[in-house]
């Protein structure tokens, strides 16, 4: 995908409280939380970059520096590691610093998604027509063999112009946590997963909802939307939504499709998904998962055992 670029920055919104995982997040930001060793933000890294980005912008808050900090080098670390022969755990601290150039930009105070990206505009580069957003919570994981899902949607961009976002088909009696989308059925995109959005609302109740799809967190947004920002109003929450923004855009004209996700999805937002995730990847690990395999069955079939640690 590196040879299409149709954008070049994305923003991650990283400034909220993290109130779900305190008192862990009184001093690590909730970005920074572990997927078995690796930071959920350097994994939304790696997908931004994957589907072409090469700058980060991480909008953050006050006393959250050390998110921006992981991207940064640490020679001296790797020096350590270096002259202990360490060199795959200096490749991993290596990492995130080569994967992206990453900057910031500061929210000064928690007015919603739509303000967080907002915040960010200003930042890009005079010829920067789209950008990507990608919210750290969600993890969207390709098919296997697959391009990861912002790949597929700067694809889209290219080949019809406008937004495109990424749609999850989920339950009813979960939509209303989510932006929904109100699909147009009457056009023909060319391929079944990319659908014309003529509508989005945010959390609507479930029996209002339009669809089951919903937004799960990766955009491609045309530059327009920084207008579109600063023209809608408080909405779900009394908080300014990025969905409002894209609702303004399509009522407008703006085209915007969905690419409609059929891989999986982690929420690392909460610590219940959090431990799905974690052991989800942890099974999957060629160290850690066929003795975590073991262990959970002999834990779920004895439950009333003594743990074992080891
Ligand atoms: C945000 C967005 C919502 C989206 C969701 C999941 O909500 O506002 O439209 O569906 O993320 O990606 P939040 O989970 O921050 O309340």
């Amino acid at each position: 995908m590196q040879a299409s670029r149709p954008f070049r920055t994305a923003i991650v919104p990283a400034a909220g409280l993290g109130t779900r995982f305190l008192p862990t997040t009184k001093t690590v930001p909730k970005e920074l939380l572990p997927v078995i060793d690796t930071p959920g933000i350097e994994m939304v890294a790696a997908e931004a970059a994957e589907a072409g980005a090469s700058r980060l912008l991480i909008v953050t808050s006050p006393g959250k520096d050390a998110v921006a900090a992981h991207f940064a080098p640490q020679p001296e670390l790797e020096a350590t590691l270096a002259a202990r022969g360490k060199d795959a755990l200096a490749a991993k601290v290596r990492r995130a610093a080569e994967l992206i150039e990453a900057g910031t930009v500061t929210q000064d105070e928690p007015k919603g998604l739509g303000h967080a990206v907002g915040c960010a505009g200003d930042a890009l580069g005079p010829d920067e027509d789209a950008v990507a957003v990608l919210l750290p919570d969600d993890i969207v994981l390709a098919a296997p063999g697959e391009p990861s899902v912002l790949s597929r949607m700067a694809a889209v961009r290219e080949r019809l112009g406008g937004s495109v976002l990424c749609a999850f088909d989920v339950p009813r009696e979960q939509i209303s946590a989510y932006g929904v989308f109100d699909v147009d059925d009457t056009v023909d995109s060319g391929d079944p997963d990319v659908k014309r959005i003529r509508g989005m609302v945010e959390k609507p109740p479930a029996d209002q909802a339009p669809s089951t799809l919903a937004t799960a967190g990766r955009y491609l947004l045309d530059r327009q939307i920084f207008d579109a920002l600063k023209r809608i109003s408080p909405g779900s929450g009394g908080e300014l939504q990025l969905t409002d923004a894209v609702a303004l855009l399509i009522a407008e004209g703006h085209p915007v499709h969905v690419v409609v996700h059929r891989g999986g999805r982690h929420d690392l937002g909460n610590p219940g998904s959090y431990l799905r995730a974690f052991v989800d990847f942890a099974l999957a690990h060629p160290d850690y998962g066929p003795a975590l395999r073991e262990w959970l069955t002999d834990r779920l079939t004895f439950p009333d055992e003594p743990v074992r640690g080891a």
